[in-house]
């Protein structure tokens, strides 16, 4: 048995729509920071005597989609292995699911690594985000350490994800204000399929890898201000998006709008903090270490803020035994 631990991460340039539905060849290319102890950890067991796959999630035995979606993963680790076996998957996440904090990313990320290695496999990283993306996009982003970008590409090889930095690089906080614990209706997975009925969604395309250069760059020079305003505006574009699209997405509840003013307004005060949001209600307040006390501090006073979840730059995944 195989235990792998991936943190999940937060993307400061968005995926969102594919070129390629199947073999997740997104729109646009992206880049993320992982989140240090945010994470799921996964153990994989390929047994002879299984008849079928066996998923426990989070302490419970999980079918129906779930147990279909890690099946599918499974099948492309067995493909590769040239085995024939059934396996037993353990996993469990140490964060509320399905609120915008993306367990997806995670989780396909620890069960790639588990599955291939228990498998017997040896594979180099950048194979392994490939394998990782088709499980879930943003889980190829959770495979490589620190700051990574997730290369667009053409096709399977192509679309692949690296680190452009240490985790060290750059001492940035995560501050996940959570307004609201409830699981949300419409994922991502559905939603990548709806980008392309919205008008803005070619808009958004065009301009991505212009700002994910100057995000890159952002990241490199430490330049707070860059990242920021680039940060929210391409969180911005793809609500936008998902909000025009047909049927349209709306993520964001009341008080979501309230933290993000606030977010804004702590920055025009001076405070390094900027927000950004993936597909939930709840925002990720994105500051400098020196800003984070104060911006936890800012939104424990707000009533509508539920809980707060503060995750510096994490590591790549990690086989942990
Ligand atoms: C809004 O990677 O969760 O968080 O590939 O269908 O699993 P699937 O989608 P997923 O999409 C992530 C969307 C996002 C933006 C991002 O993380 O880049």
């Amino acid at each position: 048995m195989i235990t792998a631990r991936a943190n999940s991460n937060i993307a400061f340039i968005k995926y969102w729509g594919n070129l390629d539905d199947n073999l997740r060849i997104p729109a646009n290319p992206s880049i993320s920071m992982n989140l240090d102890g945010i994470h799921t950890t996964t153990s994989v067991r390929w047994d002879d005597r299984l008849a079928s796959d066996k998923l426990v999630l989070n302490q419970t035995e999980t079918t129906g989609q779930a147990l279909e979606r890690v099946s599918q993963h499974l099948d492309i680790i067995r493909q590769r292995a040239g085995i024939h076996t059934y396996a037993e998957v353990i996993s469990s996440n140490n964060f509320p699911m399905g609120a915008g904090i993306a367990s997806s990313a995670s989780s396909f990320a620890a069960l790639t690594v588990a599955a291939a290695t228990a498998a017997g496999l040896t594979l180099s990283e950048r194979e392994l985000t490939t394998i990782a993306r088709l499980g879930s996009g943003s889980a190829s982003r959770s495979i490589p350490t620190g700051f990574v970008q997730w290369h667009q590409g053409t096709d399977h090889e192509s679309s692949y994800a690296e680190s452009i930095t240490e985790p060290d690089h750059w001492d940035l906080r995560d501050v996940i204000a959570v307004v609201s614990h409830a699981h949300k209706e419409v994922g991502s997975r559905q939603g990548h399929t709806t980008a392309n009925t919205s008008d803005l969604q070619a808009a958004r395309v065009a301009g991505a890898t212009k700002r994910l250069e100057v995000v890159k760059q952002a990241i490199l020079n430490r330049d707070f201000a860059t990242f920021a305003d680039v940060v929210e505006y391409d969180s911005n574009l793809m609500h936008a998006v998902m909000m025009t699209s047909r049927p349209p997405l709306f993520y964001w509840q009341p008080a979501t709008l309230t933290v993000m003013e606030k977010v804004r307004q702590w920055r025009q005060d001076g405070l390094e903090v900027c927000y950004t949001l993936d597909a939930g209600p709840n925002i990720h307040c994105i500051c400098t270490a020196q800003a984070a006390s104060t911006v936890a501090a800012e939104l424990r006073q707000l009533d509508d803020v539920q809980d707060i979840l503060i995750a510096k730059p994490g590591t790549g995944v990690l086989i942990i035994s």
